[in-house]
């Protein structure tokens, strides 16, 4: 069965994308967005040969091996330009691990990117916007007690201030957002000693902004 986590990622592509799933491990969320009809193929791939085993297996068993095809290696090392892809869907990896997977040949092929980081968001906004790319949806969800955020990048140009690429252009609009980053930040105080006056000074105004912010949603 599907998680919620990986089924909020489906709304975001098109039936003309061509998707590549990098770091697709047991292949659940593209074994449904071809069930749903959602994609007609894709191609998925996995840097562990276990890992991708395990989407092997679960393709087959759903048979859908002539709809969806695997592919062993690196990021977007495993694609040539014939295979004609323009999407790329990453999600349960490390900020650190897809600004790597982007520093590619092949990304100047790629017009969309759906992502699911587990951290430094950030730094991904920056990275993917100062290569020519816009953020086009942005959402946060809870699954199992933890939270997720998932973040679209189209490419294309747009300016963002400071904040926007720190909390994110739609995420700080966003209620659920911003009380997940109060606490986030409340958390920290709460562990930072009172002669740290400089630290916990900085917290205590992030946190006032923050929710200024969510005053004026
Ligand atoms: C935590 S799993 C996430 C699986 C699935 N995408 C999900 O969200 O449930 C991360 C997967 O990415 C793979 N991976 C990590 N670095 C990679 C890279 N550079 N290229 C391709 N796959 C990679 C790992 O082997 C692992 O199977």
């Amino acid at each position: 069965m599907i998680s919620n986590r990986l089924k909020s990622l489906a709304k975001y592509f098109d039936k003309d994308d061509k998707v590549i799933d990098i770091g697709c491990d047991h292949a659940l969320l593209d074994i449904y967005l071809i069930e749903e009809g959602i994609l007609k193929s894709m191609i998925v791939s996995d840097i562990h040969e276990k890992a991708l085993k395990q989407g092997i297996d679960n393709i087959k068993l759903h048979k859908l091996d002539k709809k969806i095809e695997t592919r062993l290696g690196n990021g977007l090392e495993v694609l040539k330009t014939s295979d004609d892809i323009d999407t790329m869907l990453i999600s349960g990896m490390g900020t650190s691990t897809i600004v790597n997977i982007i520093e590619n040949d092949y990304f100047k092929n790629i017009k969309k990117m759906v992502i699911q980081s587990n951290n430094d968001h950030e730094i991904l906004r920056s990275e993917i916007v100062n290569k020519g790319f816009k953020i086009t949806n942005e959402d946060i969800l809870e699954d199992s007690n933890k939270t997720y955020i998932n973040i679209v990048f189209e490419k294309g140009n747009s300016k963002y201030n400071k904040n926007e690429i720190k909390y994110g252009p739609f995420l700080i609009k966003n209620k659920m957002y911003l009380d997940y980053r109060i606490d986030y930040l409340n958390k920290i105080l709460n562990k930072i000693p009172n002669n740290k006056i400089l630290i916990r000074h900085s917290l205590k105004k992030e946190i006032r902004f923050l929710n200024k912010l969510k005053k004026n949603i």
